[in-house]
């Protein structure tokens, strides 16, 4: 049996570039798509897994910048159930093979990231994944010889299309928030940003966004900069408190202390699509609202930047934030690539905090089509 599959893994590059048909696709070779595509393997299912890079879980590989899980490796419980234990190991997949416990890659109660990505490779074992394949474009077509009435078609980088009855999205929620204001081309964003601490030494940082990532960030550099800001709209929602695990997490919560015991940090609260970051030609960065700019008469002046007469003075203002930085960091968070989707799909965005998401119902199926299915639910994460 395992003889077998390694034939037909290394015969697949060598498939001829006429269009291939399967029943299940699945979108992406990340947890998620490695979860659903294990039980279609037990289940014997004809159905092929879809991968743009050369591995799987590769998410892993670079996120979190800072390398450490918030997922925890929970490896004794003093328990015989398995199914009670699994409950409270947030990061093994489902699997028979009691060798695919995440506690024999780890034995870190917040392991390292590298740790899932040496688990996933082995969990993708048997698993059949086309790696290096992009699928850029992808359509459905109603068509009455097919099984369930339509089949989709995936157009990859090569042009080759691939064509499924189901399509299983599990393509991950992958493109950075970026919020536009006057000023946003000054941010750097979480993904891209030093991770070094050195790089921040004597600098005074803006953190957009409130979230674990934002947090996790200010934690790293700390111990360097002058002080932290950290601006969102909404109060820091703390997970011990909301019990939901994507809130901050206790573990990233350094800044509150350094706030609280006033060591120069602070938090902001306000509305991030009505601020303007202007500069002063130096370098330094200033916070404002786009109010002032508003009024600012780039034309008389030359459209060259003046922090004094575009920053707020009067007496209500936050004086905090009048001092300037030298670095504002994007910590917004992620949303769903809906660009691939062709208008057939009729794929769309949920609605509010959901809108980062496709409108799925409660099977996680989208609402337009019934035999397509959002991904990346697998972990006890979601
Ligand atoms: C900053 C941050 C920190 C996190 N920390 C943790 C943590 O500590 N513990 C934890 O359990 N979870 C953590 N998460 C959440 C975790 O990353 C996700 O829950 C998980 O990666 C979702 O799995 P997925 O399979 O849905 O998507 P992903 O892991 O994103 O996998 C999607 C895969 O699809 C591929 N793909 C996408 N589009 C295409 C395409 N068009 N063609 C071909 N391939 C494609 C990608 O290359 C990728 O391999 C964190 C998330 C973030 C943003
Ligand atoms: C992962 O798989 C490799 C290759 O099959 C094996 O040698 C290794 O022991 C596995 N790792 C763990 C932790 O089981
Ligand atoms: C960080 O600092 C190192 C030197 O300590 C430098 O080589 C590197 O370019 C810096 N990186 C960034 C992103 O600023
Ligand atoms: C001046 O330029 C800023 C930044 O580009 C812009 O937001 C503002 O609306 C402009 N002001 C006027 C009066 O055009
Ligand atoms: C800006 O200044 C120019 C030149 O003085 C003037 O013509 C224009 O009306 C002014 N625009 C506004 C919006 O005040
Ligand atoms: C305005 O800026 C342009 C180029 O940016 C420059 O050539 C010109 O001399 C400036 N005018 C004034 C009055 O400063």
């Amino acid at each position: 049996m395992q003889v077998l599959q390694i034939i037909f893994l290394l015969s697949l590059p060598y498939v001829s570039s006429k269009l291939h048909s399967y029943d299940y696709c699945v979108l992406g070779a990340g947890p998620g798509g490695l979860q659903i595509a294990k039980f279609l393997e037990d289940s014997q299912r004809d159905y092929v897994v879809f991968e743009r890079n050369n591995r799987p879980g590769s998410f892993f590989l670079h996120l979190p910048r800072h390398r450490k899980l918030i997922s925890i490796n929970k490896q004794f419980t003093g328990r015989k159930n398995k199914e009670f234990n699994l409950r409270h190991d947030w990061n093994s997949l489902l699997s028979k093979d009691e060798q695919l416990l995440f506690g024999h890659y780890s034995h870190d109660f917040f392991p390292h990231a590298d740790d899932m990505v040496r688990y996933l490779q082995n969990f993708s074992i048997g698993i059949n994944v086309r790696y290096g394949t992009d699928i850029k474009n992808v359509r459905i077509e109603t068509n009455p010889e097919a099984w369930n009435g339509h089949r989709f078609l995936l157009l990859d980088q090569t042009r080759q299309e691939h064509e499924c009855n189901v399509l299983l999205v599990a393509s991950g929620i992958s493109l950075p928030n970026v919020v536009n204001f006057p000023g946003a081309e000054y941010t750097e964003g979480y993904e891209a940003v030093s991770i070094d601490p050195h790089n921040f030494t004597g600098q005074s940082v803006l953190i957009l966004g409130r979230g674990n990532s934002a947090f996790e960030t200010a934690d790293n550099i700390l111990g360097y900069t002058n002080f932290i800001h950290m601006l969102g709209r909404s109060r820091v929602r703390l997970s011990w408190s909301t019990h939901y695990v994507g809130d901050l997490r206790a573990i990233n919560n350094g800044l509150l202390d350094t706030y609280q015991l006033k060591s120069l940090d602070g938090l902001l609260e306000g509305d991030i699509s009505d601020l303007a970051l202007v500069h002063d030609g130096s370098g330094k960065l200033f916070v404002t609202h786009k109010h002032y700019l508003k009024n600012y008469n780039n034309s008389t002046n030359n459209n060259t930047i003046n922090p004094s007469s575009m920053l707020p003075k009067d007496d209500l203002d936050n004086f905090a934030a009048r001092e300037p930085y030298d670095r504002v960091i994007r910590c917004l968070g992620w949303k769903f690539d809906f660009s691939i989707f062709d208008k057939s799909i009729k794929l769309k965005p949920g609605f509010g905090l959901k809108k980062k998401y496709p409108l799925v119902n409660v099977n996680y199926e989208a609402k337009t089509y019934s035999r397509f299915v959002c991904g990346g639910c697998c972990q006890p994460w979601h």
